[in-house]
């Protein structure tokens, strides 16, 4: 699952992608991620490994990313949106390529966390919300949402696809569709 490289290997891979502060975020996010699998009965290993790899791409730049869209059979609507969407469904490319990370499921989580998707399964939602409550989080809508993970994945993915909608519309910037659909579907979840 790891690409056959020790714990070591693959920390010494994500800090050469990252500056110090994005690399300390994504440690977090293993540890959250690893929590919440414990709690909702998901894979702790996929979690913590796609927790790690999230924001592993995060920093490429943007130049990078225009020619890989353009190159790689990526869609081209793709190019209306920015970093922040990129490099979670852009990304995996450099982690498949550049870690030998190939797990589905991983890859998928590590894809849908900065969109989401209607059908977030319960180890994409473990990824998306461990990204948003993790430790050094201190916002009020993210102790909201930390406090609702508690009990509920699904109210704690929902309180998070609010506030990503109501950001990205109060600073009148693009909604990602698949961002909008997942939001209506999560609204009726259970
Ligand atoms: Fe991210
Ligand atoms: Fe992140």
């Amino acid at each position: 699952m790891t690409g056959g490289h020790t714990r070591a290997e693959l920390l010494a891979l994500l800090h050469n992608r990252l500056d110090d502060a994005r690399y300390a975020h994504c440690v977090r996010v293993e540890q959250t991620a690893r929590e919440l699998a414990r709690r909702f009965g998901a894979d702790e290993a996929r979690a913590g490994l796609a927790g790690l790899f999230h924001d592993y791409a995060k920093q490429v730049p943007v130049e990078t990313y225009r020619t890989l869209i353009q190159r790689q059979g990526f869609d081209r609507a793709l190019l209306n949106y920015s970093r922040g969407v990129w490099h979670g469904l852009v990304g995996t490319w450099f982690i498949k390529t550049e870690v030998g990370i190939t797990d589905p499921a991983v890859i998928q989580a590590i894809e849908r966390h900065t969109t989401g998707d209607p059908e977030m399964t319960v180890l994409d939602q473990i990824i998306f919300v461990a990204d948003f409550i993790e430790p050094a989080r201190d916002l009020p809508v993210e102790a909201k949402c930390r406090e609702a993970a508690q009990t509920s994945l699904t109210e704690a993915t929902r309180i998070e696809l609010e506030n990503t909608l109501t950001y990205l519309i109060a600073k009148r910037q693009i909604v990602y569709p698949k961002t909008l659909l997942t939001y209506n579907a999560f609204l009726t979840k259970e």
